[in-house]
């Protein structure tokens, strides 16, 4: 039986199955086909979303409303300024008027406190569009790139390189666990997931900072930024521990698999186009050789942002 995810927030994706998530992903692809196509099915003709967003965003923020208005439905950006969760009204006061002017809500935010009070006082499905422990909505961008590529998530082994404590990797920890391939989170020991934490994801989760074991036979090599959002303060003492961990044309290699791919969350560090990077070049994530380079799939994962975006809300409100 098709599962039915009508009126389902989108939290952590802890509380989905894996039918559930294949249903999203078949979703995304179907509604990218209708895209190319030039079919506007307008499933969310009449619905008005708030796309809350406490931190910055480009691309999570233009997937969620581009996706609105594929669809016909009305999108709000409602900015920090805009929404003062604690500080002038309680959140549980703001989940309920948000509740009654809007069908969803997309949240980003800080902790899963006010994610979760969203969920549980709104009374309208909430997608969490990035906090400090998850980032489902790119996770199931990310799923839906290396099914585009291999055809199927089953034993593939996917090997993400850098800061294995943050949101994209515990979310794409939790998808292995689903969804039947392995996460390889290579890494030095301080910047790996507690071991209870680990433990949860049995097999399908290989913490180590040894390159052989978890290049080996790798699909997929993934980056992120060294340091996220809020943790700027951290970035000397990140750059010290992930200098070896830096993705190069020879980290690539190692995979011995010739159709390995490239995926990185965005944005990316890669080359000196950006103060950042001219500011700290040695905090440069990727080299531009393999961002830019014939394995590289960046640009089709953030495209399938909008196309992810779309299925979970469409899916969520019952269109
Ligand atoms: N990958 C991602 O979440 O990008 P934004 O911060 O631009 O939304």
């Amino acid at each position: 039986m098709t599962p039915d995810l009508k009126g389902r927030s989108l939290s952590s994706m802890r509380n989905h199955t894996r039918a559930e998530i294949e249903l999203m992903l078949d979703t995304a692809a179907d509604a990218r086909e209708r895209k190319r196509r030039g079919e506007r099915p307008l499933r969310l003709a009449g619905r008005n979303i708030a796309v809350v967003f406490l931190k910055p965003s480009s691309r999570t923020r233009a997937a969620f409303v581009v996706a609105a208005a594929d669809e016909g439905a009305h999108a709000e950006v409602l900015r920090a300024e805009d929404v003062r969760f604690g500080v002038k009204e309680s959140v549980k006061d703001i989940a309920r008027v948000l509740g009654r002017l809007y069908d969803g809500i997309a949240f980003r935010g800080f902790g899963e406190d006010v994610l979760e009070a969203l969920v549980e006082h709104s009374g309208v499905p909430v997608w969490n569009a990035l906090t400090e422990r998850y980032h489902p909505t790119q996770a199931l961008a990310d799923m839906l790139t290396l099914r585009d590529e291999f055809g199927t998530l089953e034993r593939l082994a996917i090997t993400y390189v850098g800061d294995g404590r943050n949101n994209v990797a515990r979310s794409l920890a939790i998808a292995a666990s689903k969804m039947g391939f392995q996460l390889r989170i290579l890494a030095p020991p301080e910047l790996q997931l507690p071991a209870e934490e680990l433990g949860e994801f049995g097999d399908a989760v290989l913490a180590t900072h040894d390159p052989e074991v978890a290049l080996h036979e790798s699909a997929a090599v993934y980056n992120d930024v060294w340091v996220s959002m809020g943790e700027e303060g951290e970035l000397e003492r990140r750059i010290s521990l992930l200098r070896d961990f830096k993705v190069t044309p020879e980290l690539m290699a190692a995979t011995g698999r010739d159709d390995t791919i490239y995926l990185h969350c965005l944005p990316a560090y890669h080359d000196l186009e950006t103060e950042f990077a001219r500011a700290h070049p040695d905090a440069r994530e990727v080299d531009d050789a393999v961002f830019e380079g014939p394995q590289s799939r960046v640009f089709d994962q953030a495209e399938n942002r909008m196309h992810t975006a779309k299925a979970v809300m469409v899916l969520s409100l019952g269109g």
